[in-house]
């Protein structure tokens, strides 16, 4: 632990000591990840570039940007979500590190929008986005800055939606790559991370069995087949509510009853939505919900319950555990709302397991030094993970969990690339 010299603004720069044990503990789940910090460190492939990160300040994401400054990158982070800091690491970050962070653990909408501008004050020439709040804000307000950006990076299923939106209208402006799009990263992180994470945040909230409980997972995307997944694998039984036929359909075919949310609305004791949309839980399920429903939220933005509405609703709202607000009804019922609706694996837990984190992460830093190297040859588009970046994750991550798998052999090559041979 050295200096806090560098720009911040944190909870306690006396944190350190614990956040840096914590990143430690991360790291030891994370060997891809290490493996391109050991080459970064020896190639500098980020030397003069300054990257700014709009991420979830975690021990993964401190071990993702330790990598980037071990390549040469002037690294300045703020949160992508009010709620999902761990102020320890954000302090082991700036003191122990010299990396420049902005992040609280919940610090108001106004501090979220003000730590954004201090990361885009720094004129980042490499952005790294977790729901497209920087980039957003670049075009909204900042188009300064479109002169020294070489391109950008995007985590997540709901930056990458919004990504293409701006593409699909005309107004992007620079090069991203979508990292969420790596098979290595939305196979694993969303499917077994979210799957996890989702149900740690709500028993560590809570502490209520899972067994015997109706869950109702709101979207069957990767989210919503982990954490529906996993929720049966605690003994609950699982409702899946979805608008696209084909997830609906895999839904039923995987065992789970698919109801529209307004009858899955009487029958859940639990709710939790990863659909990327608005109001899913909205007021007309709100008066329909037993007693003692509880409801949390896995997607990025806090707008898939209709907590105004709820508040509307009920007759008064108090706070009975550490992210757990009860809400009194009319009828003398209560609702439930974990996390305060925002993402509750981050909320109330740690997020993803550094395992899984060590795949996207990797993808990341990957990504970002391809967009260093060859942005100039890219144009204002969303880009995949080039696909040998994908692959050579997972090859490396098979190396690291001792796992060993054939090759073709060369008569199977020649097969395989050959269309003569049929019948
Ligand atoms: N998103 C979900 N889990 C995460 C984690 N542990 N670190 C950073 N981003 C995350």
């Amino acid at each position: 632990m050295t200096n806090a010299s560098v720009p911040h603004h944190i909870k306690d720069a006396g944190l350190a000591t614990r956040g840096q044990q914590r990143i430690e503990w991360a790291a030891q789940d994370m060997p891809v990840l290490g493996l391109v910090r050991d080459r970064f460190e020896r190639e500098k492939p980020f030397a003069g570039i300054r990257l700014g990160a709009c991420l979830h300040i975690t021990t993964e994401t401190a071990n993702l940007l330790i990598a980037l400054k071990a390549g040469g990158a002037d690294v300045t982070a703020c949160a992508s979500n009010p709620l999902s800091t761990q102020d320890e690491t954000a302090a082991a970050l700036v003191v122990g590190h010299g990396i420049s962070v902005y992040a609280i653990k919940g610090e108001d909408e106004a501090t979220y929008h003000s730590h954004i501008s201090k990361v885009l004050d720094t004129k980042p020439n490499i952005t790294m986005d977790d729901g497209c709040d920087l980039v957003a804000e670049i075009h909204k307000n900042r188009n300064d800055l479109f002169e020294t950006i070489i391109g950008g990076t995007e985590e997540t299923t709901t930056g990458v939606i919004r990504l293409k939106a701006m593409e699909k209208n005309d107004v992007l402006q620079f090069p991203i790559i979508a990292v969420n799009e790596a098979a290595t990263k939305h196979l694993f992180d969303n499917r077994y991370g979210t799957g996890q994470s989702t149900l740690d945040g709500v028993v560590r909230a809570t502490n209520i069995l899972l067994a015997g409980k109706v869950i109702v997972v709101c979207g069957f995307g990767w989210c919503g087949r982990g954490i529906a997944m996993r929720a049966r694998g605690m003994g609950a039984s699982v409702i899946v509510t979805d608008v696209d036929p084909t997830r609906a359909l895999e839904a039923v075919m995987e065992g789970y009853r698919v109801l529209p949310i307004a009858d899955a609305a009487r029958e859940g004791d639990l709710f939790l939505t990863v659909t990327g949309n608005i109001h899913v839980i909205d007021k007309a399920h709100f008066a329909v919900m037993k007693t003692g429903a509880m409801v949390a939220n896995s997607g990025h933005f806090n707008v898939e319950i209709n907590l105004p509405g709820l508040e509307e609703m009920s007759v008064s709202h108090r706070k009975v555990r550490d992210y757990v607000d009860e809400f009194l009804m009319p009828d003398g019922r209560k609702i439930f709302v974990l996390g305060e609706g925002r993402l509750i694996n981050l909320a109330a837990g740690d997020g993803h397991p550094a395992s899984v984190m060590d795949m996207s992460f990797a993808n990341q830093a990957l990504a970002a030094e391809y967009m260093v190297k060859n942005a100039k040859g890219l144009t204002a588009h969303v880009y995949d993970v080039p696909l040998d970046i994908d692959r050579e994750v997972a090859r490396l991550k098979l190396h690291a969990l001792g796992v060993t798998i054939d090759t073709l052999t060369a008569e199977q090559d020649k097969y395989i690339n050959s269309w003569e041979e049929g019948t």
